[in-house]
């Protein structure tokens, strides 16, 4: 003991010592458990199914946005709202900084968006527009999408432009015009705007519009050229026009009539689809596909990457950083483009 050091000035001093210890070991420990969470720092991506061709461009491009900055976690939920529920639940579970989602059934995000709000982690619906009443449960849900309806009216201002510059397109004469339209999956936005729409700009073009059939095929290139079979047996060639919500059926219409002989010998038949997927550019240029409407995969995947980006990282988004413009606060819309062969129409 020195002079002047009483013991409980000793006490103290070790206390002190004691004390400035545990602080370091403290801040240690901070320092790696912050870093350890930031290698497990993820965003979890659910996708309906891993099987549709325009889903699966969003997919990629979300995966490319990803990029060198927080990583992602994707599943598909092949088209199973109850496999996309065990997703969220596990996307929770691990901790996701982030979760991007384009439901299976767009009327069941209401239970997401509620599971999510208790965990508060944001949420990012893409593809499939969750319900208003449920967008607003909870202020950390964004949707990235496109106008449906613009999509009809641009299927309908390629076939108008088309009609009006082919008399021979009125294949029978009666000035009307008479044709089937193969439907998405019901209840989807984009089954039934684009088609409303479709049928409205028509219309207001003044074209006299007779609808011989319509059904659905899903989505999906097979199911359609069932269909489409399945229309020429029953009206044969008094179809003088096909539209399609997407290129994949559009795709499966042309199988079918290719089969029955169109495309060939001067037998043709104007077939619309909509998304612009490669296969449905290749069949643009070989002229089987009269129009289509780019669905911007690149910008709808960027979009939703870059708000769940942005969220993860504790900010609330902004035009600046989505690269696209916000409209009530939390949607971003991206503009479709009408496409015909050679050249984009504006
Ligand atoms: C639409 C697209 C379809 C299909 C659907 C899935 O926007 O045009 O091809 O991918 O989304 O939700
Ligand atoms: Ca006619």
């Amino acid at each position: 003991m020195k002079p002047g050091e009483t013991p409980a000035f000793m006490i103290a001093v070790s206390m002190r010592r004691l004390f400035l210890l545990s602080l370091f070991i403290l801040a240690i420990q901070l320092s790696s458990s912050a870093s350890g969470n930031k290698e497990e720092l993820f965003i979890g991506v659910s996708i309906y199914r891993s099987d549709d061709a325009f889903t699966e461009e969003e997919r990629q491009w979300i995966e490319k946005e990803s990029l060198g900055q927080i990583p992602v976690k994707v599943r598909a939920a092949e088209n199973k709202q109850s496999l996309q529920n065990d997703h969220i639940a596990q996307f929770i579970e691990e901790g996701a900084a982030a979760i991007i989602v384009n439901p299976v059934d767009r009327t069941a995000s209401g239970a997401i968006i509620e599971k999510c709000r208790q965990a508060d982690i944001p949420l990012v619906f893409i593809n499939r527009e969750p319900l208003a009443d449920d967008m607003a449960i909870w202020d950390k849900v964004y949707y990235v999408g496109a106008r449906a309806e613009a999509a009809g009216r641009f299927e309908a201002r390629i076939f108008i432009n088309y009609w009006f510059n082919h008399p021979e397109a009125d294949k029978n004469g009666d000035g009307k015009l008479q044709f089937v339209i193969i439907k998405g999956e019901p209840g989807h936005q984009d089954t039934e705007l684009r088609s409303e729409y479709l049928m409205k700009t028509l219309a207001e073009a003044g074209i006299v519009i007779d609808r011989l059939d319509e059904d659905t095929a899903l989505w999906e290139r097979e199911r359609a050229e069932d269909l489409m079979s399945a229309f020429l047996a029953s009206h044969g060639d008094s179809i003088e026009a096909v539209f399609a919500n997407n290129d994949q059926m559009a795709l499966g219409a042309i199988d079918a009539l290719q089969n029955a002989g169109y495309f060939s010998n001067g037998r043709y038949m104007p077939v619309i689809g909509c998304d612009a997927i490669p296969d449905g550019l290749e069949a643009l240029d070989d002229g089987t596909l009269l129009g289509t409407v780019l669905n911007d995969a690149e910008g709808q995947g960027k979009a939703a990457y870059r708000i769940a980006y942005e969220l993860a990282s504790g900010r609330i988004p902004d035009e600046a950083a989505i690269g696209y413009p916000l409209t009530d606060e939390r949607y971003v819309w991206i503009p479709y483009t009408m496409m015909i062969q050679g050249n984009h129409l504006l």
